[in-house]
């Protein structure tokens, strides 16, 4: 059933209040045919727009969103077949992320542990190639399928069709806003492979008291630090990291260094370095800064906060202000992560 001007304050992390001109919910390919064929959209509006939703927990909504909101609630997860080493796990991508990661822990699949708490749904896990603590969704990855919204058929993708790279993937780029996500099959390891590289686990594991390395105490550890650091939306409205940490070379680093000693930065392979937006925006001073209901996280910087009310421009128009700050003061450019959605009366 398609509704009209859907509110969708409880669709989004960052709790904006915008409406939807169109809404709809489909469980299955064929439904979503028939969505698509809605007559409505091609004389209401001139150009058809859809737009996909998930957990709607990487996006900024800065209006109310002109035509048809998909919601994807495709479901399922089933294992597809294993060979000496893997075992592949489908889901469909309305799923949960974290009801997946735990549905694998349960099963004693590795792989997806130190993934764990990540807000969203599995549909948007390859499109923002997931990552955390030391693992991104591409080391789990096998393949998907997703449906071309104006061919009107099914195309796989492997691993390198999927151009991933940080927080980015080619439904971001090349193919934005031509494929809708159905299902994504992950490979996953009989036999873990424990990644604890990331600092603050080895200290997590200890704090915890385990002796016995498991992927049940590493997604543990992963939780609690994230619970340690990270606002729960359900209590303050964010999307987590608003910004990515920039990547700038070797020269321009240690020329930095000589006037900013305390600067965090962390060699690549490419022989860059990958700096802490956080650190850079905390220098800058906004660490729990509030403005109305628009604020920067008093624990994390790295993340903006809608108290209550803030409306999305506001919060856009705080990011705006952050990133020439970081720029005035380092030189440096900060490129946001959250996907920002216009729309066609500002909210
Ligand atoms: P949505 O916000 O609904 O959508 C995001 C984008 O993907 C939109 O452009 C949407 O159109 C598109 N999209 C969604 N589903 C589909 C589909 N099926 N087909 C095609 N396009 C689709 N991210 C990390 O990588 N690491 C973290 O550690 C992390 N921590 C977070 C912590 C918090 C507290 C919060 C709120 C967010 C965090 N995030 C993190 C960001 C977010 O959880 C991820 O980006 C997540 O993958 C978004 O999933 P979603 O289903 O909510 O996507
Ligand atoms: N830092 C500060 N001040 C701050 C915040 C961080 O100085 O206010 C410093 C920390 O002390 C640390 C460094 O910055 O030395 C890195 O901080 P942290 O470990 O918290 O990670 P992050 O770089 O802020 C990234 C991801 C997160 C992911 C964590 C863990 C990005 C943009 N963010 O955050 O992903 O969960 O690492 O791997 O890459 C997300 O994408 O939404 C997200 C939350």
């Amino acid at each position: 059933m398609i509704k009209e001007n859907f509110p969708l304050k409880n669709y989004n992390t960052f709790g904006i209040e915008a409406t939807a001109q169109y809404f709809a919910e489909f469980n299955a390919v064929e439904k979503l045919e028939e969505l698509l064929e809605f007559k409505q959209l091609s004389t209401v509006i001139n150009q058809p727009k859809t737009f996909i939703l998930g957990g709607g927990s990487n996006i900024l909504l800065t209006g109310n969103v002109e035509g048809l909101v998909l919601k994807n609630e495709i479901k399922g997860i089933e294992k597809v077949g294993e060979d000496g080493d893997y075992i592949f796990i489908k889901a469909g991508a309305g799923e949960n992320w974290h009801q997946l990661v735990l549905y694998c822990i349960d099963n004693n699949i590795a792989g997806m542990e130190n993934l764990s708490l990540i807000p969203g749904n599995v549909g948007a896990s390859p499109m923002q190639n997931i990552g955390a603590y030391g693992v991104e969704l591409k080391d789990v990855f096998y393949e998907l399928e997703a449906f071309h919204l104006t061919e009107k058929k099914v195309v796989k993708f492997s691993l390198t069709d999927c151009h991933f790279g940080y927080r980015e993937s080619v439904f971001k780029s090349q193919l934005k806003d031509k494929f809708i996500i159905l299902r994504v099959t992950y490979r996953l390891h009989k036999t873990p492979h424990f990644n604890i590289r990331y600092g603050a686990i080895e200290q997590e594991l200890q704090a915890m008291g385990i002796k016995q390395l498991s992927i049940q105490a590493i997604s543990q550890a992963v939780i609690n630090i994230r619970r340690s650091k990270l606002p729960d939306p359900a209590v303050i409205g964010n999307a987590g990291s608003f910004f990515k940490n920039p990547e700038i070379d070797t020269h321009q680093f240690d020329l930095l260094k000589i006037s900013f000693p305390g600067m965090i930065g962390y060699a690549l392979e490419n022989g860059n370095v990958k700096l802490a937006a956080g650190w850079l925006i905390e220098q800058c001073g906004w660490k729990g800064y509030r403005k109305g209901d628009a604020g920067c996280h008093a624990k994390q910087a790295l993340v903006l906060v809608n108290y209550g009310n803030a409306k999305g421009s506001e919060i856009l128009s705080l990011s705006n202000d952050i990133i020439a700050s970081v720029q005035q003061k380092f030189n440096v450019l900060l490129q946001k992560e959250v996907n920002i959605i216009k729309g066609f009366e500002a909210c």
